[in-house]
C-alpha cells in the first residue's frame, strides 16, 4: 500500500491587521480582557474583495513551490473551509481555476476541524491508490461571518490560509488519524441563517442570524474533554507514546484551551505550538499556518513527530499524527 507523506507546505496571511486596541474602539472590551481570556493580541483581515479562494490560492502556490511541483502535477485538490466564496461552485473549484490546476476538486466542511478532515480524505485517496499528489488547503475568511457588534465573538477570529502537498511514497508520513463528530450539539456553535434552513430575509438580517453564534464555555469544555481522548486514540493506533510527540499543533482557538490540553496530556507547554497572539482563530487555516511557521522556523526535521489537533463546530474533532519527512527549509 502506498503511504502518504507531506512534501510541501505553504501559508498566507492577508496584510491588514486588526489589533485589540482597534476592537476597543468598536465594542465594549479591553486588550487586557482579550489577552487574559484568549491569548490573542491581533488578527488579520482579508482585504475588501479578497475571498477565501484568494487566500487559498496564495497558500497553495507556496506549498507547490516548496514541493518543487506545478499546479498541473496535482491530481486531487481538497479545500477545508466553512467560509466558502459561494454556496456553489465549491471554493476548491474556484481555487483550482485561480492556480491553473485541472483535477478533481472538492470542499470539505467541518468548521475548525476542516483541515484534519481534508488531510484524512487525501490520505485515504493516496493509500487506496486513487491519487498520487493531493493539494490539501485549509482556508477561511470567517471575519466575513463575524458580528462586529458582538464582543463575545468578534475578538476571536482572523482570516488566513495554509496548504500541504501530500504525496504517495514508500515512507509513511501520516501515521494515524482519529476523527469524530457529535451532530447533536450543533447549536453550541453555528451560523443559523443563510443556508437552506433559514434563507436570507429582512427578518434574518434584523436578528443578525447571518453571523456566528457561540456558547464559548461549552466549546471550551468540549475541546479540553475530547482532544486528549482523540490524541490518545491515535497514539494507541500508531504504537507511539505521548512523550514521543515533538510538537503538538492544536487548532489555535484559545491559549487557555491549548494550555489545558497540554496539562491533561502531560506535555510540556513549550512543545505545544502557539501563534494565536498574532493570528487569532483562523479556523481551517490555523493548523497548516502553524505548521508552516514551525517549518520555516527550522523546528521540524526528518523524523520529527507532529500531532495536528482540530476541533470546532459540528461539533467535530480530529487528530492526525504525522512523521515529518522533509529537510528543514
Ligand atoms: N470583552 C469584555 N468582556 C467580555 C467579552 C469581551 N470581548 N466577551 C465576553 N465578555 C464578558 C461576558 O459578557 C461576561 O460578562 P458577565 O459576567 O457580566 O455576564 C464575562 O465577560 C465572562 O464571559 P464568559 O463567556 O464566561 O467568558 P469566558 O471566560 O468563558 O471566555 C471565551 C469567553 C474566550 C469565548 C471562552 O469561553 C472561549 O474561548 N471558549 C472557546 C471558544 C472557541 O474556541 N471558539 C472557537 C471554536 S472554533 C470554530 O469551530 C469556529
Amino acid at each position: 500500500m502506498p503511504h502518504a507523506r507531506i512534501t510541501g507546505v505553504g501559508s498566507y496571511l492577508p496584510d491588514a491587521i486588526l489589533t485589540n486596541a482597534d476592537l476597543e474602539s468598536m465594542v465594549d472590551t479591553s486588550d487586557e480582557w482579550i489577552v487574559t481570556r484568549t491569548g490573542i493580541r491581533e488578527r488579520r483581515l482579508a482585504a475588501p474583495g479578497e475571498t477565501t479562494s484568494d487566500l487559498a490560492a496564495h497558500a497553495a502556490l507556496r506549498a507547490l513551490a516548496d514541493a518543487g511541483l506545478e499546479p498541473r502535477d496535482v491530481d486531487l485538490l481538497v479545500v477545508g473551509t466553512s467560509s466558502p466564496d459561494k454556496i456553489f461552485p465549491s471554493t476548491a473549484c474556484i481555487t483550482a481555476a485561480k492556480i491553473g490546476a485541472a483535477c478533481p476538486a472538492v470542499d470539505v466542511m467541518a468548521a475548525c476541524t476542516s483541515f484534519v478532515y481534508a488531510l484524512h480524505h487525501a490520505t485515504c485517496a493516496i493509500e487506496a491508490g486513487r491519487a498520487r499528489t493531493v493539494l490539501v488547503i485549509g482556508a477561511d475568511a470567517l471575519t466575513r461571518h463575524v458580528d462586529f457588534t458582538d464582543r463575545t465573538t468578534c475578538v476571536l477570529f482572523g482570516d488566513g490560509a495554509g496548504a500541504f502537498v501530500v504525496q504517495a511514497g514508500d515512507e509513511q508520513g501520516v501515521l494515524a488519524i482519529d476523527l469524530g463528530a457529535d451532530g447533536t450539539r450543533g447549536d453550541v456553535l453555528e451560523i443559523p441563517a443563510c443556508g437552506a434552513a433559514m434563507p436570507a430575509s429582512e427578518e434574518v438580517l434584523a436578528k443578525r442570524f447571518q453571523f456566528i453564534r457561540m456558547n464559548g464555555q461549552e466549546v471550551f469544555k468540549f475541546a479540553v474533554r475530547v482532544i486528549p481522548q482523540s490524541v490518545k486514540a491515535a497514539l494507541a493506533a500508531s504504537g507511539l507514546a505521548v512523550e514521543q510527540i515533538d510538537w503538538l499543533v492544536p487548532h489555535q482557538a484559545n491559549q487557555r484551551i491549548l494550555d489545558t490540553i497540554a496539562d491533561r496530556l502531560g506535555l510540556p507547554h513549550e512543545r505545544v505550538f502557539s501563534n494565536i497572539a498574532t493570528t487569532g482563530n483562523t479556523s481551517a487555516a490555523s493548523i497548516p499556518l502553524a505548521v508552516d511557521a514551525l517549518y520555516t522556523g527550522r523546528n521540524l526535521h526528518p523524523g520529527s513527530v507532529v500531532g495536528l489537533v482540530g476541533f470546532g463546530a459540528g461539533l467535530t474533532w480530529g487528530y492526525a499524527l504525522v512523521r515529518w519527512t522533509k529537510e528543514a527549509r
